[in-house]
């Protein structure tokens, strides 16, 4: 059996998903099939990401074969910026279950904690070449992300991207507490303060680009010598390394991959566990290094 975690709701969530960011459209659809088949329970999914509409083609495929069943699966999205206002909430969330083909979700997340226009344009600039943001507040949005629930739209609501002093707002004035704050987390990137904030307030935590993301293969955790040495003495990859440093932290984690042999590698991560020494040396190579990080694209300085 895989690992699952309970959340602050009684809900149990797989702790190994399958990450979409980045995932095209032509592949995506094959990469859910062989990650169901491989055992993956848990896709993670965003409007954003531009590749709904192909996961719920695959997801469909699945069911109406009898691959798997609906409840079986855990299938989370988030709504983007531009649908913050409590008007838009609901609609944004319908057009994604629209596109995965569900009646519900099992976590629905605010994917950043800042509001933008609203409009077909994802991410609108002003003259100012800063994006132009809307007068909503986050608690407003929480409000219509609390009613989702109600309306049996979705199961769980949570955040990603949320710095303490947001979490510390939110924990403030939500009547549903958030379930989940899935942030940027691998070894450069520890997060360790704020995982232990959030685990501290019951809030559990997805570790999102685990592998670090996109970008320059030379500066990735998956080439760092600590990383590939730990690796060696398990006779395991890196890759695996990092999924089960996640792992062992009691963390959600969601590695993304639509190449069919690492879909596989990253899910066998059960057989092998880490040292205390092995995760503190791991935990050592924290540099708060950022591979996802949209302050200059947005002109806004988001993560301070
Ligand atoms: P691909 O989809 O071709 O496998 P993250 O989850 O941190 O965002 O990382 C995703 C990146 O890491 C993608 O470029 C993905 O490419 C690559 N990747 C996924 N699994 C592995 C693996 N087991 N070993 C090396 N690279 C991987």
């Amino acid at each position: 059996m895989q690992p699952t975690l309970t959340l602050n709701n009684g809900k149990t969530i797989p702790q190994l998903g399958l990450g979409t960011w980045k995932s095209e459209t032509a592949s995506v659809g094959e990469a859910v099939k062989i990650a169901v088949r491989a055992g993956y329970r848990h896709i993670d999914c965003a409007h954003i990401y531009g590749n709904e509409a192909e996961i719920g083609t695959a997801l469909q495929e699945l069911f109406t074969n009898g691959e798997v069943k609906r409840e079986e699966l855990f299938i989370t999205s988030k709504l983007w910026n531009t649908d913050h206002h409590p008007d838009t909430v609901a609609q944004a969330c319908r057009r994604t279950l629209e596109n995965l083909q569900l009646e519900y979700l099992d976590l629905y997340l605010v994917h950043w904690g800042i509001a933008f226009a609203a409009g077909e344009e994802k991410e609108p600039h002003g003259e100012d070449g800063r994006v132009k943001t809307e007068a909503v507040s986050l608690q407003e949005t929480w409000r219509a992300m609390e009613q989702l629930v109600e309306e049996d739209l979705v199961k769980s609501i949570g955040v990603a991207n949320y710095t303490a002093p947001l979490m510390v707002d939110l924990l403030n004035y939500a009547t549903l507490k958030p379930a989940m704050n899935q942030i940027e987390i691998h070894p450069y990137n520890a997060q360790l303060a704020l995982v232990e904030f959030c685990h501290d307030k019951n809030v559990a935590v997805t570790a999102y680009s685990p592998l670090g993301s996109f970008g320059e293969r030379s500066e990735k955790p998956l080439v760092d010598p600590v990383v590939v040495d730990i690796a060696t003495a398990h006779g395991v990859t890196p890759a695996q390394v990092l999924i089960r440093w996640s792992l062992q932290r009691g963390l959600v984690v969601i590695p993304k991959s639509t190449n069919p042999n690492r879909i596989a590698e990253n899910f066998a991560v059960f057989a092998f566990t880490l040292t205390d020494e092995e995760m503190n040396r791991l935990n050592a190579l924290d540099r708060g290094h950022r591979f996802v990080d949209p302050s200059e694209w947005w002109g806004v300085p988001y993560f301070g």
